[in-house]
């Protein structure tokens, strides 16, 4: 019941190739037996600081601390005064999660032939954030994707590009919108300790550069996949089990006082929580939930291995087996599509609410994204 598994013909547009092979996004394709999912292991993990400088360790988890019942955490508090927002003009693309295997490279290939150390034995390279989109896509309505795909050194690396509706968006915020980013954090702070041995510090500053991220690898049928995804904390417990098991999710959310709204919760809300949290295994989600005002006027845990049932009487509900074989699928169609093993190459996805997946071929264009240093190390 939790889901886990245990144990071309081309067309030429200037510089660019359009391709001809694409993928069809309708859930009824997609309503088939649950795919083999292996339970995520933690390969590292690493942290970012505030000034969003790498470490290859764990400096930045921090500690959950079970709130009251009812506990009145004001959001909006610090919002003008104690926080520091990270410029999320600058893409950092796949750079720091590179820089962990270009530092953990003997512990991923340990596991391989000896004689095959350029291989790094896993299919994908990817942010756990890339994968929520495409397990949420047979789903979405309003919001396409763009998925920059280079195959080098067997390994296909996923990254993805900003699109241009979503960089009006970003650029086109209201007050409010803006000040209502800042309150998932602020929670954060309101239920997060810095070790074990001391409480939350809801005075401090809020600072959104600062990420511990845990690196798994796990296998999606046939696709060996190592990505990487933020942790908001840890269980308190020190004898809590082994990570990601020990792993916590933490999200606010509008209260809900009417049926409607409860439906929409389910509908829309939990499938992101959902393939958010399935992805890396992390097993439950801390929700607050507040008012219009931004205080938390309650608290509740979500097991990710009960959301099935939970939603189960939604009247044509979202289904985590539709999720996960459109994944599997279009990770097949990017293998089939991306053969030219090439750190220059970038073949280009893209989808759009209401229409199938397509594809576009670069060659040394604005789209690369594998860093010099990077592909020297690999080189090697
Ligand atoms: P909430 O999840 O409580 O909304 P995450 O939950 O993934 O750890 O993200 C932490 C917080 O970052 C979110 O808290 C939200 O405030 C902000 N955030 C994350 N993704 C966002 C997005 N796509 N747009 C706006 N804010 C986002
Ligand atoms: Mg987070
Ligand atoms: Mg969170």
């Amino acid at each position: 019941p939790n889901h886990y598994h245990q144990h071309q013909s081309v067309s030429h547009h200037g510089q660019n190739t359009v391709g001809s092979q694409s993928l069809c996004t309708r859930r009824e394709l997609y309503d088939r037996g649950f795919p083999v999912y292996k339970q995520p292991v933690e390969v590292g993990c690493f942290s970012l600081d505030s000034h969003r400088r790498f470490f290859n360790d764990s400096r930045q988890l921090r500690f959950y601390v079970e709130p009251d019942r009812s506990p009145n955490f004001n959001l909006r508090d610090g919002y003008k005064d104690r926080f520091l927002k990270r410029d999320d003009g600058v893409k950092e693309r796949l750079d720091h999660l590179l820089r962990w295997i270009k530092a953990n490279r003997s512990k991923l290939s340990s596991r391989l032939p000896a004689d095959s150390s350029r291989d790094l034995g896993v299919d994908f390279v990817t942010w756990r954030g890339h994968l929520t989109k495409l397990l949420t896509t047979p789903y979405e309505t309003k919001e396409g994707w763009l998925l920059a795909v280079t195959r080098f050194r067997g390994t296909w690396y996923i990254s993805e590009v900003e699109t241009e509706a979503a960089q009006r968006e970003r650029m086109n915020r209201t007050e409010r919108h803006e000040e209502m980013m800042y309150w998932g954090y602020k929670f954060e702070q309101y239920t997060c300790a810095d070790n074990l041995h001391s409480l939350p510090d809801s005075g401090g500053v809020v600072n959104t550069n600062e990420a511990f991220c845990t690196v798994v690898q796990t296998r999606l049928a046939d696709h060996r996949l190592l990505f990487s995804g933020e942790v908001d904390c840890r269980d308190g417990d020190p004898k809590a089990p082994p990570p990601p098991a020990c792993y916590v999710e933490l999200k606010t959310s509008a209260e809900i006082c009417t049926p409607k709204q409860r439906s929409n919760f389910h509908r829309f809300k939990l499938l992101k929580w959902w393939a958010q949290s399935f992805l890396p295994g992390v097993p439950r989600v801390v929700a607050g939930f507040r008012d219009q005002d931004g205080v938390v006027v309650s608290v509740e845990t979500f097991l990710i291995s009960k959301i099935s049932q939970l939603i189960k009487n939604e009247y044509n509900c979202w289904k985590p087996t539709v999720c996960m074989n459109f994944c599997c699928d279009f990770l097949s169609l990017v293998k089939r599509v991306a053969t030219e093993d090439s750190h220059s190459v970038v073949y280009l996805f893209s989808w759009e609410p209401r229409r199938d997946v397509t594809y576009s071929v670069h060659r040394d264009s604005q789209y690369s994204f594998l860093p010099h240093w990077f592909v020297e190390e690999m080189t090697k």
